[in-house]
């Protein structure tokens, strides 16, 4: 069963991008890329677009993600090219409902176009390969339903073309909170020094100081609460991720917050210090990274290319007899 997934090059890669999605990314025969075109629907800097792209691809290599799987998306242009075609089969109506749209744009006119077919060029991603698993964060699920749903009517109005992806199955750690905002997920486009999100190059004093001085509740008591103690839940649903543990079960061995707190930065660092030792190897040669991209690049072209082909001939374009 195929697997692939993507990360945005919009801000450092955080600790939830890791535990949600990027730790998932394991299948040999999978796909998995820097989404840099996803990255262009709100206004970009251009250099730091690019110094991103080169920093997120170094980064899936040193968090192993298997050889060969690893490409970056403006690098295969048939994503590009299927996102057009899905655009002319999806409706303003469902594309209006999806939540980042609204959250990010609806209603301004300077929002660029592209934020709200960007579901599409998602979808295309998906569909181009077959794949049939998605690991991602809770915040990709509507994204993933929507290519659920522009698979099946392609294929109901053109012919079987494309497989339609699962949904996500819940896995821990898909909706890591803020450390100083325990309500709101730990977002890499919040400024590069917010204090509640873990950057994953950042030093490791760093981010023990950040996870020590998260945000609690006003009582004592290490309990598993989303409603009424979100910050207390979401370090212990941390705890759990980063060593497979149960965070309800966790709980019970904890009667401190300081306790909890220097187990879950111990946990956290025993993750992130070797990707880190790995990340400062792989940069000493740019001339492999750069052979392992071309060699992603060149694995995705030949495995997108029959399925763009197969959708341009249903959708009855020039030279597709
Ligand atoms: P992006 O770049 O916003 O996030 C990358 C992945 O990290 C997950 N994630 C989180 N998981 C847990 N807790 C958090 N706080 C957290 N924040 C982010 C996201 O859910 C995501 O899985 N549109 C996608 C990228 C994409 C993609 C695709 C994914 C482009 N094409 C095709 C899957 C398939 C995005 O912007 O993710």
């Amino acid at each position: 069963m195929t697997s692939l997934s993507g990360i945005t090059p919009s801000g450092r890669l955080t600790l939830g991008n890791h535990l949600g999605a990027l730790r998932r990314f394991t299948d040999p025969d999978g796909f998995y890329f820097v989404a840099n075109l996803h990255a262009m629907t709100t206004r970009h800097d251009p250099r730091r677009l690019a110094t991103l792209t080169r920093e997120f691809a170094t980064l899936m290599l040193a968090a192993g993600v298997p050889e060969g799987t690893v490409f970056v998306q403006s690098d295969v242009p048939t994503h590009a090219q299927l996102a057009y075609l899905l655009e002319c089969t999806s409706y303003v109506g469902e594309l209006s409902r999806m939540i980042q749209y609204k959250e990010k744009g609806n209603g301004r006119p300077m929002t660029r176009a592209s934020l709200f077919t960007y579901p599409c060029l998602m979808a295309a991603d998906i569909l181009l390969y077959g794949a049939e698993r998605v690991p991602v964060g809770g915040d990709q699920d509507q994204h993933v339903e929507l290519a659920r749903d522009i698979a099946i009517r392609f294929n109901r109005e053109y012919g079987e073309t494309f497989v339609v992806p699962q949904l996500n199955k819940a896995a821990l750690a898909t909706r890591v909170k803020d450390l100083a905002n325990p309500t709101a997920k730990m977002s890499k486009s919040d400024a590069d020094d917010a204090v509640g999100t873990i950057r994953l190059l950042d030093p490791p004093d760093v981010i023990r100081r950040q996870i020590m001085r998260a945000v609690t509740d006003s009582d004592t008591e290490v309990r598993h609460d989303e409603a009424n103690k979100p910050g207390i839940t979401n370090l212990l649903e941390i705890l759990a991720a980063c060593t497979d543990g149960d965070p309800v079960e966790l709980a019970k061995s904890y009667a401190s917050y300081g306790a909890l707190k220097q187990d879950v930065a111990d946990a956290v660092l025993a993750v992130i210090e070797p990707l880190q030792k790995e990340y400062a190897r792989l940069t000493t040669d740019p001339g492999a990274i750069e052979n392992l991209l071309a060699h992603g690049r060149d694995r995705a072209l030949e495995a997108s290319a029959p399925r763009l082909q197969a959708a341009t001939r249903a959708m009855g374009l020039a030279g597709s007899t």
